[in-house]
């Protein structure tokens, strides 16, 4: 990968990676497309890391289709689906780790300790092997962004980081490989987090004052537990760059929140609530 990447930059071209764990939906294809649009060449890696999940997480049980995610990155016309093994990323020995300190520890963090330095290292990692010019994150993993955005500007990375908006079902669900552990009725109920954002929408678009923060979260926390089944990890409205709490709402603000389905299925969201 890393000769294939050196020799395109020889040539002058340039290249985009999209990292991604597999299991592709409409979203990671629109994050390829892209990438096409940006670079000469678009590299996608395919890695389910195994250091970002934490003990009694999902890693076993993670959804893998390799082929099927061939046929998808060949049909959006992908130049490379790099798919190395966790021996090749994780020698016997390795130790090193990258941590962005406090816009890992809040948030998902809380509850998914070591998480975000787990995807730090894999996507450093990344970088380093597949040398694009930039990299595109969904902003569905919006603290995901926040703190590569965060790693790439502190250690001067010579990458640029670019958002690509959250693709949503018709519904209003964010699109998720983890959507296929829903089963049918989970798929509706899953949608109270859709309707929480167009709630906190609603509020702000009403108000010709600035709302208090707190308010609106209490007012959503209230509005998802209205669905049987479903129990809010958090709700939090941050500031989108520091990821800190907003005491009113404004045009950086982001919602952002994790809820889980039947104690079964943990679905996270985010937007911002200001019209710009
Ligand atoms: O968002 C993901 O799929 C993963 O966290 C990433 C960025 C590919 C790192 O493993």
């Amino acid at each position: 990968m890393t000769e294939l990447s050196a020799l395109w930059r020889g040539e002058g071209k340039t290249i985009a990676l999209v990292p991604t764990m597999g299991s592709f939906h409409a979203g990671h294809l629109a994050l390829m497309g892209q990438a096409k649009q940006l670079s000469d060449k678009v590299v996608v890696s395919l890695f389910v890391n195994p250091i970002q999940f934490g003990p009694g997480e999902d890693l076993a049980a993670y959804p893998r289709d390799l082929q099927n995610d061939t046929h998808l990155a060949e049909s959006v016309g992908v130049d490379v689906l790099y798919a190395p093994s966790a021996e090749e990323m994780y020698p016997p020995g390795f130790q090193t780790s990258i941590r962005v300190a406090e816009l890992g520890d809040g948030l998902c963090g809380a509850s998914r300790p070591g998480h975000f330095d787990g995807v730090c290292t894999v996507v450093m990692k990344l970088f380093q092997q597949t040398m694009p010019h930039l990299a595109i994150f969904g902003e569905k993993d919006f603290q995901q962004l926040a703190v590569i955005r965060r790693m790439a500007r502190d250690l001067d990375l010579s990458v640029s980081i670019i958002a690509h908006p959250t693709v949503r079902e018709e519904s209003g669900l964010a699109m998720s490989s983890r959507n296929r552990y829903l089963q049918e009725e989970e798929m509706e109920q899953a949608l109270c987090l859709y309707r929480a954002i167009c709630l906190a929408r609603e509020m702000v678009k009403a108000s010709a004052a600035p709302l208090s923060a707190a308010d609106v979260c209490s007012k959503i926390v209230k509005n998802i537990h209205t669905t049987p089944g479903c129990v809010v990890e958090y709700v939090a409205i941050v500031d989108a760059d520091s990821l800190k709490s907003c005491s009113t709402v404004n045009k950086n603000s982001r919602l952002i929140m994790a809820v889980k389905v039947n104690r079964r299925v943990r679905l996270i969201d985010n937007a911002a609530l200001v019209e710009l």
